[in-house]
């Protein structure tokens, strides 16, 4: 079985529409050629996605991912965006669950819940964060950490839903620090993600399920990283700011 190979760049809250329509043609125009499993992920803020879609329409395997969405379907809801809205720009993947949405925005396994079903329910496929503080990692407690994060956010779905989710390893304390975690760490704890998706859904989704890690990844270490067996590719953030860097990255996959 061989599962999707993914590198995402999540831009967060940078670059505005003239910055990412830049970004987006640079990556286009690096002359990247992608393997038939090899999948590139960008996701920029919801300004850019519907620019974004236009230059990335005649690629093959680039899809564009949102990195949020509400939980609702639609309604009374100032400000914010529904899944319909992301399918209907031709957006494939929402960034769930990031450690920066449960930190500044209190999001909750609960609300996540939800928002997968939504996301699922519009015909999308999550990335689904997850990825334990400092204390935790330093207390040694973080496979339990983890695992309660997988278990409140997905382990509702059936099988055949849990095959539209891909699993991101973040440990915040590797996110924007530029400490990354060691290949020996990275691989231990996706050894244990798929072992627990093993045992909720078996051994074959647990195989065809992409998990990719993400922390301060960049060209030097991502080749080490992106060898390690149950490391399926990376969710970039500063280095998918730069082309060169983002694309260095993916060729290091
Ligand atoms: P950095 O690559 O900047 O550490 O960010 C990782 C991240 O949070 C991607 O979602």
């Amino acid at each position: 079985m061989t599962r999707k190979k993914i590198v995402a760049g999540n831009w967060k809250m940078n670059k505005n529409l003239f910055e990412g329509k830049q970004l987006v043609s640079d990556i286009l125009e690096s002359g990247l050629e992608l393997r038939d499993d090899q999948e590139v992920i960008i996701a920029p803020p919801f300004t850019s996605l519907e620019l974004a879609a236009s230059q990335l329409k005649d690629s093959k395997n680039i899809f564009l991912a949102a990195q949020n969405c509400h939980q609702e379907a639609s309604g009374a809801y100032t400000g914010e965006i529904s899944a319909e809205m992301l399918k209907g720009l031709g957006v494939r993947y929402v960034i769930l669950g990031h450690s920066e949405r449960r930190q500044y925005f209190g999001e909750g396994d609960a609300l996540l819940a939800q928002k997968t079903d939504i996301v699922l329910k519009n015909g999308m496929k999550v990335i689904f964060c997850c990825g334990e503080p400092l204390q935790i990692r330093e207390a040694g407690t973080q496979n339990t950490y983890i695992q309660t994060q997988i278990e409140q956010g997905l382990f509702h779905l059936t099988e055949a839903e849990f095959k539209n989710i891909v699993i991101a390893y973040e440990p915040i304390w590797a996110i924007g620090t530029g400490l990354t975690a060691s290949d020996e760490q990275a691989q231990e704890m996706h050894a244990h993600i798929r072992s627990l998706v093993a045992a909720k859904y078996g051994d074959a989704i647990a195989e065809a399920t992409s998990i990719l890690y993400g922390g301060s990844c960049k060209p030097s270490n991502a080749a080490g990283l992106f060898s390690c067996p149950d490391v399926d590719g990376g969710l970039i953030g500063g280095a998918a700011l730069v082309a060169q860097d983002f694309v260095g990255i993916i060729k290091a996959r």
